[in-house]
């Protein structure tokens, strides 16, 4: 079925050049009017005018997501001009990579802010709108370096991480408004990769290959609370899972046991994707009351 986005409006962070740039380009072909977020004029200018000369629309917005004012100024000016704002991609994002032993703090917290705060200060000025109308696609760009590590980047693993953590409160509180919050995770060959991956890599990398995944989480029949994971014109999901693991109570060499059993406690076997957080406690209860653990 195609997915036709007319009428909705959107906002992508950081959409001056990389991945932003293809994704409000995807998002506008399919419809949407968008909004093009990022730090520099030339860049938002050229993103405007190339969705405009493809028959799109859009307009610009030059600011740093972490200007609180700024953004919500930006999504109130999307709310007025087009009388709503239905789509947010947090897209928006920057580098410092160095090890921890070298890293400066002020590195760490700045990676922090642009990527955790800037995804919390655009999605807050946007959450009363879409919670009034019912209706909201939220998007937050995470990363393989969150998910699973990466040499040299712990602020931003750490960053992209949190909006790991973020999404899955968000999708839970935006579940009655019809409020639907995914992460996407991407692999592309962008100015941030260059040096990065292999440069035989970045050559199937395009990143008009990843933007589908981001249509595809912003249309009406998305998915909730799922971290999709795209590069090349592949996709896969990632999971936050928990095994079944062992129980062994207050027993005396309690501790003991955890260390003999690590193959058991680790063993996927019948691993659970929990709904909520408080379905580690319920499992573990469970232990005690002896009851059946489902599968
Ligand atoms: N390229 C990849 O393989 C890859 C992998 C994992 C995650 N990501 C994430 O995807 C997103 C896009 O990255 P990209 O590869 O297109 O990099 P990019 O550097 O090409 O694009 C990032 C854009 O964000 C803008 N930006 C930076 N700070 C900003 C701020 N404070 N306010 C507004 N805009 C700001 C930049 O000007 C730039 O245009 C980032 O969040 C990045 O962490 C990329």
């Amino acid at each position: 079925m195609t997915i036709d986005l007319t009428g909705r409006v959107a906002v992508v962070t950081g959409a001056g050049g990389g991945l932003g740039r293809t994704h409000a380009m995807a998002l506008a072909r399919h419809g949407a009017k968008v909004v093009i977020n990022d730090m520099s004029a030339p860049g938002v200018e050229a993103v405007v005018a190339e969705i405009t000369a493809a028959g799109g629309e859009a307009v610009g917005c030059v600011c740093s997501v972490t200007d609180r004012q700024a953004v919500s100024a930006m999504i109130q000016g999307a709310v007025h001009r087009w009388g709503s704002i239905d789509i947010l991609v947090n897209n928006a994002g920057i580098l410092r990579d160095r090890t921890f032993a070298k890293m400066e703090l002020d590195d760490f917290e700045l990676v922090l802010s642009v990527h955790l705060m800037g995804s919390v200060n655009v999605t807050k000025a946007a959450w009363p709108f879409m919670q009034a109308q019912g209706y909201g696609r939220v998007i937050f760009t995470t990363s393989s370096s969150g998910l699973y590590g990466n040499f040299g980047q712990s602020n931003y693993g750490a960053a992209k991480m949190a909006l790991v953590g973020l999404m899955q409160t968000l999708a839970l509180e935006g579940r009655k408004s019809g409020i639907h919050v995914n992460c996407l995770a991407p692999s592309a060959a962008t100015q941030m990769t260059e040096g990065l991956y292999s440069a035989d890599d970045l050559k199937g990398l395009s990143s008009d290959l990843v933007s589908p995944g981001v249509v595809a989480l912003a249309a009406e029949g998305a998915p909730t609370r799922t971290i999709l994971l795209a590069g090349a014109g592949a996709f896969e999901q990632a999971h936050i899972t928990m095994t079944q693991g062992i129980y062994v109570g207050d027993a005396r060499d309690a501790a003991e046991q955890v260390q003999a059993q690590w193959s058991v406690i680790s063993d996927r076997a019948g691993e659970l994707v929990p709904d909520s957080g408080a379905a580690q406690y319920k499992h573990e209860v469970r232990h005690t009351l002896a009851e059946p653990v489902p599968a």
